[in-house]
């Protein structure tokens, strides 16, 4: 057992406020803690524990990345300046650049290579304190590079992180479809098999005018809902699609997005108890404008997620502590929100309930910052305060 003594915890235990525990102390046994309280309150079986210092430093759950793509090949930098001269993200996508592009790139690309590449932008957001990470699929859109991607996804699980795999097949249609529907057929036909290839924990969709329409993302989901899978939406990102109330229908685990979230869209996510994924990478790096109805999410009581929603076109970060603080500066968010956002609501939409607090029974995932508050996290940036990181018990360094 490992007690890490003599730190100020933020723990998020309840359903609202930091749930700060100054001179606090962590028992950690094996992969979980055992025990979370006041120094002062210690139980006995700490005597025998190895004992780690935090001499002050800030102690919080360990950050869930509930919403990346994180394997792919190629860049898309040039895209980036063609926005710049006034192209608009759906213009590029028409056009055949955009998701498109990625494709033809992760195609050409082999297993190692894409692994090579995954696994440096993983450790980068590793190195900023996360500890469990979701990797959809979707730059493949033929069976064989689906997989390919999904089991890449997989390895990097071994560079010291949970890794959770989402198939996102109905992302754009690829250049050897004619017919969106055909291809959503062929996208059903997939999926068993990579499901019992042990690659996919849950299935995703692109509902948009540039991509699929709801009528399409409810095959999907019902080829989902046969293997018992869980489902995730892209949803109301470039318009209002009713993409919301089609996945809270189908009891979605999220939706992501959601800057052209309707008032009825709102409501079906907070009756169907779906976390509303909200990704301000994408909304910076496109000059989105149209911000998601935060205020009516708060009030209908919908949880709030975060993520870097990594990709190389619309949302090319790495950095977990800069969405902390542009969900505040952009959308408002409180920093407790923020950060609520990218521990346990963002485990809540991976359907994950054992991580994202730092609670008795949780598992040992947690990082040590350099500060004394958790609102320095959201409201410093460009800054990396990252001491230590520990996940699954295991001392993973900064
Ligand atoms: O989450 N919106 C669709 N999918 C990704 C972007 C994919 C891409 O542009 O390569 C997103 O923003
Ligand atoms: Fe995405």
């Amino acid at each position: 057992m490992q007690l890490w003594h003599g730190g100020r915890l933020c723990t998020l235990a309840g359903d609202s406020g930091w749930g700060l525990i100054d001179d606090g102390a962590l028992l950690v046994d094996g992969d979980t803690l055992r025990w979370v309280g006041p120094v002062a309150e210690l139980p006995p079986e700490a005597a025998a524990a190895e004992l780690i210092e935090l001499d002050g430093a800030l102690v919080t759950p360990g950050l869930v990345d509930c919403h990346t793509h994180l394997v792919y090949g190629g860049s898309r930098a040039h895209e980036f300046e063609q926005r710049l001269h006034g192209a608009s993200y759906a213009d590029i996508a028409k056009a055949g650049g955009g998701i498109r592009s990625t494709v033809a790139a992760t195609r050409a690309a082999s297993e190692p290579e894409l692994l090579a590449a995954a696994s440096k932008r993983a450790r980068a957001l590793m190195a900023e304190g996360v500890t469990t990470l979701e990797v959809k699929s979707g730059y493949g859109l033929d069976a064989a590079t689906e997989a390919r991607m999904l089991r890449v996804a997989r390895q990097l699980q071994g560079l010291g992180l949970t890794v959770r795999t989402t198939y996102l097949a109905a992302h754009a249609l690829p250049p050897e479809f004619a017919d969106a529907d055909d291809y959503i057929a062929a996208v059903c036909l997939w999926l068993p098999d990579l499901f019992e290839q042990g690659l996919v924990d849950g299935v995703d969709a692109f509902c948009e005018h540039i991509a699929f329409s709801p009528a399409q993302v409810a095959r999907v989901f019902d080829a989902a809902r046969r293997l018992g899978l869980p489902v995730k939406l892209h949803a109301e990102q470039l318009s209002d699609q009713g993409g919301a109330q089609l996945a809270a229908a189908h009891r979605a685990l999220s939706c992501d997005h959601l800057e052209y979230l309707s008032p009825a869209g709102v409501q079906a996510l907070a009756q169907a108890g779906t976390v509303a994924v909200l990704l301000p990478g994408a909304f910076y790096a496109l000059r989105e404008t149209q911000l998601p109805p935060i205020a009516a999410l708060r009030e209908a009581g919908v949880p709030i997620a975060i993520a870097t929603d990594h990709n190389p076109g619309s949302s090319p970060t790495l950095s977990p502590l800069l969405m902390l603080n542009m969900a505040c500066v952009l959308f408002r968010l409180t920093p407790e929100e923020a950060l609520r956002g990218l521990t346990v609501n963002g485990a809540r939409a991976l359907g994950l309930a054992d991580r994202g607090r730092l609670v008795a029974g949780q598992r040992a995932d947690f990082c040590v910052w350099d500060g004394e508050h958790p609102r320095e996290l959201a409201a410093c940036f460009g800054h990396n305060p990252l001491k230590e990181r520990v996940q699954q018990g295991l001392r993973g360094g900064a």
